[in-house]
């Protein structure tokens, strides 16, 4: 019984400290470590409560500010479709895209009536219209691409309106860069972390008001 216990320990530490290489070369930007993460399920530890806190703050923060009826919602670097459950209430379909085939497998299982998932990246979609979706969400996922400025003018040509959130630990980096943006911030405060939400809006849809009238700029 104890061999067994101590058997399921060493596993157990085998795999955080294989999750915790595969993170570190996927937040390199090794894209095959992040297809790898994806052999367990949820690697990143988004099934939590404090990260379903900040999907239903993201969802009232865009409620609140942008929108509740969108007709198309693209969600970049979608996962296994956690977050997709909050958003797709607020738009009549939603995409999910994310570079994991595994992912995505998953995120399809959960069966969301009205979201489609597609294995790919941002720069998969870079041929597609000006404004081809009302609202691209890039949550947790900017600070894995190496060039901030390249991301912030595809994510603009993609939607009419943008909404990124990044975590604590980035907040020096993407703060910078922000900075000299247009765009408008809140911060979540959560139990153990906290996430800032930036959003912007790119043109205005019919009867609703500017959101220029309250940009605040990062500081
Ligand atoms: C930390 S998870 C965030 C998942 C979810 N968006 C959330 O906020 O909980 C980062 C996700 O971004 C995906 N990803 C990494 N680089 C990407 C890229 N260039 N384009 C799209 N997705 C990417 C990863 O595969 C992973 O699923």
């Amino acid at each position: 019984m104890g061999e067994g216990i101590s058997i399921m320990k060493l596993l157990y530490l085998l795999k955080k400290r294989w999750l915790r290489w595969n993170v570190r070369k996927a937040s390199a930007g090794d894209a095959a470590a992040m297809n790898r993460l994806y052999l367990f399920e949820d690697p990143w530890g988004l099934n939590t409560t404090g990260e379903h806190f900040r999907f239903q703050e993201t969802a009232r923060i865009i409620r609140e500010n942008i929108g509740d009826h969108f007709e198309s919602i693209l969600e970049i670097g979608c996962g296994e479709g956690l977050q997709t459950q909050y958003l797709a209430p607020l738009a009549r379909y939603i995409v999910g895209l994310d570079p994991s085939s595994n992912a995505i497998k998953r995120a399809r299982a959960r069966g969301i009536a009205n979201a489609s998932f597609k294995v790919g990246e941002l720069t998969s979609y870079a041929g597609l219209a000006r404004g081809s979706f009302d609202l691209v969400m890039a949550c947790e996922v900017l600070y894995y691409m190496p060039d901030f400025e390249e991301a912030f003018e595809k994510l603009n040509k993609l939607g009419s309106a943008c909404v990124v959130t990044y975590h604590r630990g980035v907040f020096e980096s993407l703060d910078n860069f922000f900075s000299s943006k247009k765009v408008i911030s809140e911060t979540i405060r959560g139990a153990d972390c906290d996430w800032r939400v930036v959003y912007w809006r790119l043109r205005e849809p019919e009867g609703r008001p500017s959101l220029d009238s309250h940009v605040r700029i990062l500081s």
